[in-house]
């Protein structure tokens, strides 16, 4: 098997090409691994319009565009993804503005928009929505209520969001007060409870017994006047980052199918990493080899800058070399060129065999890749491509030194 083949099905000598004529590093985002991301879910749903995909994991417009026009929705967190989402040409309908805190200003660009909901998760945002409620566009506003179910999900802690201590949505016991509030409320209609249990998660009973609370919440709203009609279960659903045996949307669908049998409620889903993870691929140059712990290490030109999830949470990515194989024994560490010894791209890796001006690439880095790269130590973030079997295309250049102070003044 070729090493390159298990994410983004690029060729060492398109690869090779891609280095020499737009630099490294570069993201590489695969056409066709994109379009099998959203149609695993796409066939587990049936209908694309019950599916947001998660727009925080991969914001590049082509990307949107790729998966606008496979007919699924979009889940926007900030008017900025909001506005994304529209450059990229995703009707306003098909807009879930998502659960978490937002400021009135973002509750109220998202009623301005029209989106076709919005999750409402803190009181100030219920308020809010309700003052401005007459501006929507289209009718009572549709809104949902994010519900903290206390459920520990066995996620990376920074990624666990269901637990009672979390920081986002209501306690269920404020549920039926809230939602009577809304309902009450002149030109609102609550429609949905929604949840997010956390992310990069591979068992399903998390999400069952969320469920089943919902199901309880549903039957103590019932006489409001106003039933749930759908339940948003959020995303999750993580990717295996050691090996090929991704959990499959299908195995969610049918498990929380199955608890809502007779009860007529559509589920919704909010897939982020699931859908792209496995379409992309940072591509970077080894600068220099080296000893730290007596142990060899990679120095290459992409840095936690441009990829985080190391740095953050330990995530390990597989790193392979564009040529050549893997050898010897696991110890190579691969390190970012940035100031900081936490940068770190990888470690315990079997890349001995690879020398200063070899090409590597981090797979699986098509969610929450670029869209959490960052300016530090000024370096310009770098380009998105789109590929496939014929060839690539620069879908936003790299960052000029020019971009790294616009806007800024000397007073
Ligand atoms: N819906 C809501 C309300 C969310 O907060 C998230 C992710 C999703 C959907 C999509 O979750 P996914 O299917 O991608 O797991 N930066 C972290 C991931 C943070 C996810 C935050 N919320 C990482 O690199 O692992």
């Amino acid at each position: 098997m070729n090493n390159l083949s298990h994410a983004a099905r690029l060729s060492p000598d398109m690869l090779n090409a891609i280095a020499d004529e737009v630099g490294t590093p570069a993201y590489i985002y695969d056409v066709l691994a994109v379009e099998a991301g959203i149609r695993r879910w796409i066939d587990a749903v049936g209908d694309p319009a019950r599916i947001s995909f998660a727009a925080k994991a991969n914001t590049n417009l082509a990307v949107l565009a790729l998966l606008e026009r496979s007919g699924v929705g979009i889940e926007v967190a900030t008017p900025g993804e909001l506005a994304r989402a529209r450059a990229a040409g995703f009707p306003e309908g098909r807009i879930v503005l998502g659960g978490v805190p937002k400021s009135e200003s973002a509750v109220r660009a998202g009623i301005e928009a029209g989106v076709g909901m919005i999750v409402l998760q803190s009181g100030h945002e219920v308020e809010a929505a309700i003052r401005h409620a007459s501006s929507y566009p289209h009718g009572p506003l549709p809104v949902g209520l994010r519900v903290r179910p206390g459920i520990r999900a066995g996620a990376h802690p920074s990624l666990e969001t269901g637990r009672a201590d979390a920081k986002f949505g209501f306690a269920p016991d404020r549920i039926p007060e809230v939602w009577e509030r809304l309902a009450s409320a002149d030109r609102v209609r609550p429609r949905t409870l929604a949840f997010h249990l956390g992310s990069g998660l591979d068992a399903v009973d998390p999400y069952e017994q969320a469920v089943e609370l919902m199901l309880s919440l549903v039957k103590s709203l019932a006489a409001t006047g106003a039933p749930v009609a759908e339940l948003d279960v959020g995303g999750g659903l993580g990717i295996d980052y050691a090996g090929d045996r991704d959990p499959e949307p299908a195995m969610l669908v049918e498990a929380l199918a199955a608890r809502l049998e007779g009860v007529p409620i559509e589920l919704r889903f909010e897939p982020g990493r699931s859908v792209v993870a496995r379409a992309g691929g940072l591509l970077t140059r080894v600068l220099y080899r080296r000893e730290r712990n007596g142990r060899p290490a990679l120095v290459c030109d992409a840095g936690y800058t441009d990829f985080a999830r190391n740095a953050l949470y330990g995530a390990e990515h597989a790193i392979v070399p564009v040529e050549g194989e893997l050898t010897g024994e696991p110890i190579v560490e691969v390190l970012g060129p940035t100031c900081e010894s936490g940068d770190v791209l990888g470690t315990n890796r079997r890349l001995h065999a690879v020398r200063p001006g070899d090409l590597l690439l981090l797979r699986d880095a098509g969610a929450y890749g670029f869209v959490m790269a960052s300016n530090y130590n000024s370096r310009p973030r770098p380009p998105e491509l789109l590929a496939n079997r014929d060839g690539w295309k620069v879908v936003r250049p790299r960052e000029s030194l020019e971009d790294l102070w616009r806007g800024e003044v000397i007073s």
